[in-house]
């Protein structure tokens, strides 16, 4: 089984990559080959500074070094280490119709905000579909606002195999009764249930580097304890019973929570008798020790440059390696393959 999955460098890694997808990351490596890369080219939509750009995109491979992924079990890259993405991508574009693309969210949300949308926003995800079906990946662990991408990856990849191989059939897009899989493999997305799918921000909308919400994974210990204590509450009293759907804290709790604690801290907010900045003190502790011993090794990481260096050339060169078969599968179908011989 290949897994595959991308975070994006337009900021530092916070909660919601952690729980919707990172976690899941590591304990993948040991299920089958995985491949997690750097989306840099995702990034250059909104990020507009060459060196922001470059500084970030290292820190987010440190990052996920230090949540413990382990470059001798899963393929660490920067996606535009692998130019063939890029090509991939507009053997997909030439295919994709316009209004897939014109019911994408992000590009959605732009547009009703009045906001003028460039084209690398409305291609967005042809370029990720490009990094799923490059490595013929089966299975993508992400949150749930990723979810839409993943159908239009799937919807891409149809209309390639029934533009370019004989005999396949969109009905039966997997292959399973014609035999013909296609060039292209139909990936699936993996996504947490719960909370964890969609994990809130302090204002208790979806966290996210847009909303400037977030809480981040290694940022230093006072800004982390000052973004926790200042997670949206309101104003009942102490002693009054709390609905835990009012505030972000108790959905932020019962992430790194066990289903005991997670049991008693609700029944505490329906009873009353305990104020907000407790249950914020105690979803800060949890977040020290669960996150604690990655930000200890990210302080580590960090003085050895040369190290990553070395990780990220020979992840790019491995997913090289991956992507060669699948490419020339697909230049021979388009026409554009040399033929030898
Ligand atoms: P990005 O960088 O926005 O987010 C990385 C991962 O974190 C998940 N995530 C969340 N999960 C739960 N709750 C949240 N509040 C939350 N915020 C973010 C995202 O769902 C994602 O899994 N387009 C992608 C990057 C990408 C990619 C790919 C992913 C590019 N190519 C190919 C998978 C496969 C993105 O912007 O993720």
């Amino acid at each position: 089984m290949r897994i595959l999955s991308g975070v994006q460098p337009s900021g530092r890694p916070h909660l919601g990559n952690f729980f919707g997808a990172m976690r899941q990351f590591v304990s993948l490596q040991n299920e089958g080959e995985a491949l997690y890369f750097i989306a840099d080219l995702h990034a250059l939509t909104s990020v507009r500074d060459g060196r922001e750009l470059s500084q970030s995109s290292r820190d987010v491979a440190l990052d996920y070094l230090a949540l413990g992924l382990d470059p001798k079990k899963a393929v660490l890259f920067l996606q535009s280490a692998v130019p063939e993405v890029t090509e991939l991508f507009w053997y997909l574009t030439a295919l994709t119709p316009m209004g897939l693309l014109e019911r994408g969210h992000s590009y959605k949300d732009k547009v009703a905000r009045g906001i003028a949308a460039d084209a690398g926003l409305f291609t967005y995800p042809v370029l990720m579909a490009a990094d799923i079906l490059l490595y013929g990946s089966d299975l993508v662990p992400v949150g749930k606002d990723q979810v839409q991408h993943l159908e239009m990856t799937r919807d891409i990849a149809v209309k390639f195999n029934a533009a370019f191989v004989p005999g396949y059939d969109p009905a039966d897009p997997e292959g399973a009764k014609s035999g013909k899989p296609g060039i292209l493999k139909l990936p699936k997305a993996y996504v947490q249930e719960g909370a964890a799918a969609s994990v809130p921000g302090v204002d208790g909308q979806k966290m996210s580097k847009s909303y400037g919400n977030t809480i981040e994974l290694v940022a230093d210990d006072a800004a982390t304890k000052k973004r926790i204590m200042g997670i949206k509450s309101d104003s009942t009293p102490m002693e009054s019973p709390k609905d835990p759907e009012s505030t972000p804290i108790f959905a932020l709790l019962s992430l790194f929570a066990s289903d005991t604690e997670r049991a008693e801290i609700e029944e505490s907010f329906r009873t009353g008798g305990k104020g907000y900045g407790h249950y914020k003190q105690r979803l800060h502790e949890l977040f020290m020790e669960t996150l604690g011993p990655a930000r200890e090794r990210r302080r580590r990481l960090t003085e050895d440059p040369a190290y990553l260096d070395d990780v990220l050339a020979a992840g790019a060169k491995k997913a090289r390696e991956i992507a060669a078969p699948v490419m020339d599968a697909v230049r021979h179908a388009v026409g554009t393959g040399r033929r030898t011989g």
